[in-house]
């Protein structure tokens, strides 16, 4: 563990401590509301995620992994903001690499000024001059204050300048983005250590090798954290995707027996997965079960529910099911989506492309609750799907109303055999 030592006593230029501002307590129907004015971006889907607009005086970690694209999308909202003065402080590249940038995206705003620079003081004496009204820092780890002795982006500089930039935040009411480059195992030390000091945590994710990017707030004090954001990396910048259902999964121009959607949560975080199944005469004495992503037990499990609870002969078929993205899934939730793929599969009749299902299938087969079903729901919602299967169990407290997708709920799994292939 490093050691925090502080040389400097209280003389940070550039921002006025706490102590030097006395607070005094003031009556809650006093307080303005002004405080929490938000700043429209131009950018919708960065908007939507941050909570609609974005908050004076937040603070805001903006992580990802290396090369991902977070330079990008906020030098991208520092040109698109054109009423706003920005200050882009980068620790990372040169003006010139900036501006290459800032060419590629094929933007200008005149009001955006880039400064190149790692010595928070620094930074602090040009933001006096400038006053900007959004600063964006890229990234945190590069940045260090003399009043710490240790090296940039150790845990104890990135503490120590997201500390000075929370207060400064606060003070100036400007919203301030720190970039923070995340390891894909979730590097703890790092940028991690300032998720409970930040206003805001945004994960900027993809993979690199594709094409989209996938943008969440792991915590959010000024709004919720079920938004998704959804952009295509092109060769000129970061593009909103608006409709997002074409992408996650595979899209076929004809329905394809043997798919069913999982709508699933990994983590804090929702997602809709596709799941493939193949039925087949067993040509060889033991019918085989081979699962792909999925436990081969549970698969197990559930043929017996179909065959005992059901009625369905598999009992002399091979069983192949995969899931598409060569991820694995634990989530319970997928069980409704693996047998509607094996039933389909099985009866060789497709089910609609714009159906999802979210449901854990029990030992009797009946459909169950499963947790978070309102994330699953806006996440198929807002991913394009027209319906989704659920337990009726779980319709307690979930607001159907305020519902595009058609909500499906059932009790046993003869209803959804019914229901998907009469
Ligand atoms: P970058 O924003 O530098 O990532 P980060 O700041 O998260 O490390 O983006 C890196 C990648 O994006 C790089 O491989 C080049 C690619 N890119 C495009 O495909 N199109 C573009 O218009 C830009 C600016 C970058
Ligand atoms: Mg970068």
């Amino acid at each position: 563990m490093e050691e925090i030592i502080s040389k400097a006593d209280d003389k940070t230029p550039g921002i006025k401590t706490s102590s030097q501002r006395a607070a005094k307590p003031q009556l809650v129907s006093e307080i303005s509301m002004n405080e929490a004015h938000r700043i429209q971006i131009p950018d919708k889907e960065l908007n939507r995620v941050l909570g609609n607009g974005l908050v004076s005086g937040s603070l805001i970690l903006f992580g990802g992994e290396p090369g991902i694209g977070k330079s990008t999308l906020l030098l991208q909202l520092a040109l698109a903001a054109k009423k706003t003065k920005v200050l882009y402080v980068s620790g990372e590249e040169s003006e010139q690499q900036i501006k290459m940038r800032a060419e590629r995206i094929g933007m200008n705003n005149s009001n955006c000024y880039i400064l190149t620079e790692t010595s928070l003081q620094n930074i602090f004496k040009q933001i006096e001059e400038l006053e900007p009204n959004l600063l964006i820092i890229d990234s945190i780890q590069t940045l260090y204050t003399n009043e710490i002795e240790s090296s940039p982006g150790s845990v104890s500089q990135i503490r120590e300048c997201a500390g000075q930039l929370l207060r400064y935040a606060k003070e100036s009411g400007t919203p301030v983005f720190l970039i923070g480059h995340i390891t894909k195992d979730g590097n703890i030390a790092g940028p991690k250590v300032l998720e409970h000091m930040v206003d805001t945590v945004l994960q900027f994710e993809g993979d690199r090798n594709h094409v989209y990017r996938l943008l969440r707030a792991a915590k959010n004090r000024f709004g919720s954290t079920n938004e998704l954001g959804i952009y295509e990396m092109q060769g000129s910048g970061l593009r909103e995707v608006s409709n997002p259902s074409e992408i996650l999964i595979t899209n076929r121009d004809e329905p394809v027996s043997g798919i069913a959607i999982a709508a699933t949560l990994e983590g804090m975080r929702p997602m809709l997965v596709e799941i493939q199944a193949l039925v087949s005469s067993a040509v060889y004495g033991i019918p085989q079960r081979s699962p792909t992503g999925f436990d081969l037990r549970r698969l197990a499990m559930l043929l017996a529910v179909l065959e005992k609870r059901c009625g369905f002969r598999l009992g002399a078929k091979d069983v192949f099911l995969n899931i598409a993205g060569g991820i694995r899934v634990e989530d319970p939730s997928i069980d409704l989506a693996v047998v509607t793929a094996v039933l389909s599969s099985s009866e060789d009749i497709p089910v609609n492309q714009k159906t999802a299902f979210a449901a854990e299938v029990g030992l009797s087969g009946e459909i169950r609750p499963v947790n978070r079903i309102d994330q699953r729901i806006s996440e198929a919602e807002k991913l394009g799907f027209e319906q989704i299967f659920i337990s009726k169990y779980n319709k307690k407290g979930l607001d159907i109303k305020s519902c595009k997708i058609e909500i499906k709920m059932v009790g046993k799994m003869e209803e959804v055999f019914r229901l998907l292939f009469g």
